[in-house]
C-alpha cells in the first residue's frame, strides 16, 4: 500500500490530500478563492497565484494533522505541473518539489487531465480500462479513449470554448456568479427548457467534435432580447449542451468499442449532465461511471489518485519536472480544422 501527498494549484482551487493505493482518502482540503477573483468577474492569474502561496502550505500541514501522519511516512509527493494558469502550477510544484527534496520522497508531476480522467477509478474500483472518457471542465472539452495510465488517444475536442467555459459566460451574461456552473444548475431547476429556442453545434456532423460560441452567442442576445425568464434561458442552455454531450459522445461511441462510458470534469457535476450521459450509455449497452459531483469539480485527492496509479506503474519525476501552461494528454492529436486560435 503506497500513501500519497497531493497538491492541487493550476486554476482558483487550492488543495492537498492523503490518498493510498488503496481508494483510501485520509484527509483532503480544498480552499477556493471565489471571494477573491469575483470582483474581477473572472479568475485572475496573478491573484490566483499569490492566493495559492498563502493557502498552500496551510492545507498540507492541515492535512497530515487530520490524518494523523508524518512526512515520512508518505512514499511519494504527487503536485499538480500543468496544464493550467502557469504562476498557480509552478506554486504547487515548487511546494511539492520543495517537500519532495526536504523529506527525500519521490516526486510525481501529474498532468491536472489525467487527474480528472483517472478520478473514476479512485471510487469505481470496478472501473477497468479501457474506457471512453467525455472530460468536460473549465478549460477543456474532449473525448478520450483511455487504455491505461499515460495512454490515451483523443477522437475529439472543442474547436472555440470549452464546456464549462460555455457555462462561465452564459451565466455571466445574466449577471450570475462565477463559477457559472452550479448558478445555472440552479436557476434552470426553476425554469422550462424548451422555453428558448437554443442552436445544437455540429449536432450531426461527423467527427465527433464541439463547439460552444454559437450557443454561448445565441444565450447572449436571448438575455439581451428582455423576452425570455432567466430561469427559461439557464434551462434551455443547459439542455442544449447536454443535447450536444449526448449527439457528440453517440458518435465516439462509434470509435471506441470500450465497454465503459465515463464522464468527469467540473462539469460532470451538473445532474443533468449526469442522467443525459447514463442514459446514453445504457442504450448503448455500455457500463457507466462518474465520480461524486465533490470529485468532478478541481481537488487534490484526484491528483493523489493519478500519483498512486502512477507510482504503481514506477512513473515518478525527477526535481526538474517543468511546470507546464499547456500539456496534452495525447500529443500525437492534431490540430482540428476549423479551431480557432485560442490561447
Ligand atoms: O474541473 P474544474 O473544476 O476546473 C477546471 O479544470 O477547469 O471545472 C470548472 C468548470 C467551471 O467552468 C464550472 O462552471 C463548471 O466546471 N461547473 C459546472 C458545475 N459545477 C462546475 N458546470 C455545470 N454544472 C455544474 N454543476
Ligand atoms: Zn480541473
Amino acid at each position: 500500500m503506497a500513501l500519497i501527498l497531493a497538491l492541487e494549484s493550476s486554476c482558483d482551487d487550492s488543495a492537498a490530500a492523503l490518498v493510498t493505493s488503496d481508494r483510501q482518502i485520509l484527509a483532503q482540503a480544498v480552499v477556493g478563492q471565489n471571494d477573491a477573483h469575483r470582483p474581477f468577474g473572472g479568475v485572475v492569474p496573478e491573484i490566483a497565484a499569490r492566493a495559492h502561496v498563502e493557502i498552500l502550505p496551510g492545507l498540507v500541514r492541515q492535512v497530515l494533522h487530520e490524518a494523523d501522519v508524518g512526512i515520512g511516512e508518505v512514499d511519494a509527493i504527487a503536485a499538480t505541473a500543468g496544464p493550467g494558469l502557469i504562476g498557480g502550477v509552478m506554486v504547487g510544484l515548487l511546494t511539492g518539489k520543495g517537500l519532495a527534496l526536504s523529506a527525500g520522497k519521490p516526486l510525481i508531476a501529474v498532468n491536472h487531465l489525467e487527474g480528472h480522467a483517472l478520478s473514476p477509478r479512485l471510487v469505481d474500483p470496478e472501473l477497468d480500462f479501457p474506457y471512453l472518457l467525455l472530460l468536460a471542465s473549465g478549460g477543456h472539452c474532449q473525448l478520450l479513449e483511455v487504455s491505461g495510465v499515460g495512454r490515451y488517444r483523443r477522437l475529439a475536442t472543442t474547436i472555440d470554448d470549452a464546456a464549462g467555459e460555455a457555462f462561465d459566460k452564459a451565466a455571466k451574461s445574466m449577471g450570475l456568479g462565477y463559477p457559472g456552473g452550479p448558478a445555472i444548475e440552479a436557476l434552470a431547476a426553476e425554469g422550462d427548457r424548451g422555453a428558448v429556442p437554443l442552436p445544437r453545434p455540429l449536432k450531426g456532423s461527423k467527427e465527433p467534435h464541439f463547439s460552444f460560441a454559437g450557443l454561448k452567442a445565441a444565450v447572449q442576445r436571448a438575455v439581451a432580447s428582455g423576452d425570455h425568464a432567466h430561469a427559461d434561458i439557464a434551462a434551455s442552455f443547459q439542455q442544449a449542451v447536454v443535447d450536444c454531450f449526448v449527439d457528440r459522445t453517440r458518435g465516439a461511441l462509434r470509435l471506441s468499442d470500450a465497454p465503459s462510458l465515463v464522464v468527469a470534469g467540473g462539469v460532470a457535476a451538473n445532474q443533468a449532465v449526469r442522467s443525459g450521459l447514463q442514459q446514453l450509455a445504457e442504450q448503448h449497452g455500455r457500463a457507466f461511471s462518474v465520480p461524486p459531483a465533490w470529485l468532478c469539480t478541481d481537488n487534490a485527492a484526484m491528483i493523489g489518485w493519478a500519483g498512486a496509479e502512477r507510482f504503481a506503474a514506477g512513473l515518478v519525476d525527477a526535481l526538474d519536472a517543468p511546470a507546464r501552461a499547456r500539456w496534452p494528454l495525447d500529443d500525437s492529436a492534431e490540430a482540428v480544422r476549423g479551431a480557432g486560435v485560442k490561447a
